[in-house]
């Protein structure tokens, strides 16, 4: 059995992926909206992870004998005024889900809860390629992203990406 605390972080922790994907998809329809279709696409497979992420969770706490209960996700608040402002708004988000993975990770280093630090490690790391991705977008946009041809380039390369569910998900 989990610690409650523990439990219920892990559990707040599932609505915030959801709200992820919600997030994400909402870039997607900013995307679609100005006609760039990979950018749109590439935040659709982001938001597959995410979901990807709130399910593993998820299945975490029913293996441990807990009972999951949703909340309300919220409306994505995020204000998306040019090309670049998804990618910086994306950026701080993975910053904030990051903070939120290491808080959880702190409280199971706290009450000795190794094997939920076990079933973290996998999100720290994720965590750590998001980041990157998210600043890597940042200066492609920065650097080819205010011309056109630049831009029709970078649409293509987002577009290219493929979804591929995790092949080894965190430790259960
Ligand atoms: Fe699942 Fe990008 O945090």
């Amino acid at each position: 059995m989990l610690n409650k605390k523990i439990a219920e972080l892990l559990n707040d922790q599932i609505n915030k992926e959801l709200y992820s994907a919600y997030l994400y998809l909402d870039f997607a329809n900013y995307y679609a909206d100005e006609g760039l279709d990979g950018f749109a696409h590439w935040y659709e497979v982001q938001a597959q992870e995410e979901r990807d992420h709130a399910f593993m969770i998820r299945r975490y706490l029913i293996n441990n004998g807990i009972r999951v209960q949703f909340k309300a996700i919220a409306m994505p608040d995020k204000t998306l005024q040019n090309h670049l402002a998804p990618l910086e708004a994306g950026y701080e988000h993975e910053q904030y889900v990051t903070s939120l993975i290491t808080a959880i990770y702190h409280e199971a280093f706290e009450q000795k809860d190794y094997k939920t630090m076990q079933f973290l490690d996998w999100f720290i790391k994720e965590q750590g390629e998001e980041e990157t991705n998210a600043e890597d977008m940042i200066k492609k946009m920065k650097l080819f992203g205010t011309d056109a041809k630049g831009l029709y380039a970078l649409n293509q390369e987002l577009a290219a990406r493929t979804y591929a569910p995790s092949a080894t998900g965190p430790a259960m």
